[in-house]
């Protein structure tokens, strides 16, 4: 094997498109994926994974010192691409510790774990951190995110990534470790735990359960495809200038009520459906504390230097999802059941 790649969170949303896309397509470097597999974390997503010869999985905790130090040790990695987190804004509301022990203190105990096995030796090193625009905190109706932008998290998930990015550049400005942060809209596609927005819904309309839509639904969300984020972690991590930031999105921007009336659509057509059907299932519930409203990403740097852009419109990539969730409705059966439900419960009591 020429490299070893340690992925972080690989058994979750994101990190599993990152290692089903760096497994396949690097046959010659060595792919760990280390994942505690809290609720989010699902060996499921990995089936077609799990027997390429270069895919290799430990379950690790990164908040365990001393797993993360043999395991530095017994594979010597060239990189890390970090994208295990706790990563539900509604969750950090309920539990805020559970994001400031997995996502700095975590995050620092990764940093460390490198930076003592590389020994200043960086070259052909890099600790690529995965992160999220929520760090920017909210914009009003104009206006976009950049790589510049002051941060300004407001949630306790928002504010526990924004730290986490601080503590990558102090590596990089106190070590010399190598880093680059990625800073991403909101994603979405197959294998999305149902607590997020577009998964939960289309849950509910297969159960005709009611639809939350939070506060009067005019909330902003920039939308991605997650294949499309895959891509571009890809790009970055081979291309990208280290000690730099990419901000990437999706240049699609939808209001919350918007976005859900389109699904409505897509659901209905799909399910057969009277038009109108999985509309009626909306119901406005009481608003998030703290809710950003408006989230849009000027992604021109990673577009103009790497050439990357979206490859799917969001009616293709919605489409998709929808048709993913239909031909996995073990996996959805799987992931709702024992846990979820005392979660949905206490989320959305009235
Ligand atoms: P996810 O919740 O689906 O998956 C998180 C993964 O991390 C799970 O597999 C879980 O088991 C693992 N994990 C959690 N705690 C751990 C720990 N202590 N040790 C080891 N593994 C642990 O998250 P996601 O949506 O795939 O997000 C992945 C990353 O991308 C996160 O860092 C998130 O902040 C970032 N991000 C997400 C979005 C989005 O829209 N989902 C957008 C931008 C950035
Ligand atoms: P979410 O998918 O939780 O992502 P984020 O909070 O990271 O943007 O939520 C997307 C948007 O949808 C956000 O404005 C909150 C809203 N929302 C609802 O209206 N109802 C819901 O049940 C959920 C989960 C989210």
């Amino acid at each position: 094997m020429q490299k070893t790649i340690f992925i972080t969170g690989g058994a979750g949303f994101i990190g599993s498109h990152v290692i089903r896309l760096m497994a396949n397509k690097y046959p010659d470097s060595r792919v760990v994926n280390l994942d505690a597999l809290t609720y989010a974390g699902n060996l499921e997503n990995l089936k077609d994974v799990e027997s390429l010869p270069n895919y290799v999985f430990e379950k690790a905790d990164i908040l365990d010192t001393k797993r993360l130090s043999a395991l530095f040790e017994q594979y010597q990695p060239d990189a890390v691409i970090h994208l295990a987190a706790e990563s539900h804004v509604d969750r950090s509301i309920l539990s805020p510790l559970d994001f400031v022990y997995t996502n700095i203190i975590g995050t620092v105990n990764l940093l460390h774990a490198a930076k003592d096995c590389w020994k200043e030796n960086y070259e052909g090193k890099l600790f690529h951190h995965v992160s999220t625009d929520e760090v920017f905190g909210a914009l009003g109706t104009t206006g976009f995110f950049t790589e510049e932008t002051k941060y300004d998290p407001h949630s306790p998930y928002s504010a526990s990534k924004a730290s986490s990015d601080h503590f990558v550049r102090a590596y990089a400005d106190t070590y010399g470790l190598p880093v680059i942060i990625t800073n991403c809209s909101n994603n979405y596609g197959p294998n999305q735990f149902p607590e997020k927005l577009i998964p939960l819904f289309i849950n509910n309309i297969i159960h005709k359960k009611p639809l939350p839509v939070y506060g009067d639904g005019l909330y902003t969300r920039d939308w991605l495809y997650v294949k499309d984020h895959a891509e571009a972690i890809d790009l970055v991590f081979h291309r990208g200038k280290l000690n730099e930031t990419y901000a990437i999105g999706g240049f699609n921007e939808w209001k919350n009520i918007e976005l859900v009336k389109l699904l409505c659509k897509l659901m209905d057509e799909k399910l057969n459906n009277k038009p109108g059907t999985s509309e009626a299932l909306i119901t406005f519930v009481k608003d998030r504390p703290g809710h950003d409203r408006r989230y849009a990403i000027d992604a021109s740097k990673i577009n103009e230097e790497l050439g990357w852009k979206p490859s799917v419109t969001f009616e293709e990539g919605l489409s998709q999802t929808i048709d993913w969730y239909f031909d996995n409705k073990e996996w959805l059966q799987h992931v709702t059941s024992g846990a979820y439900q005392q979660y949905y419960e206490e989320q959305y009591k009235g």
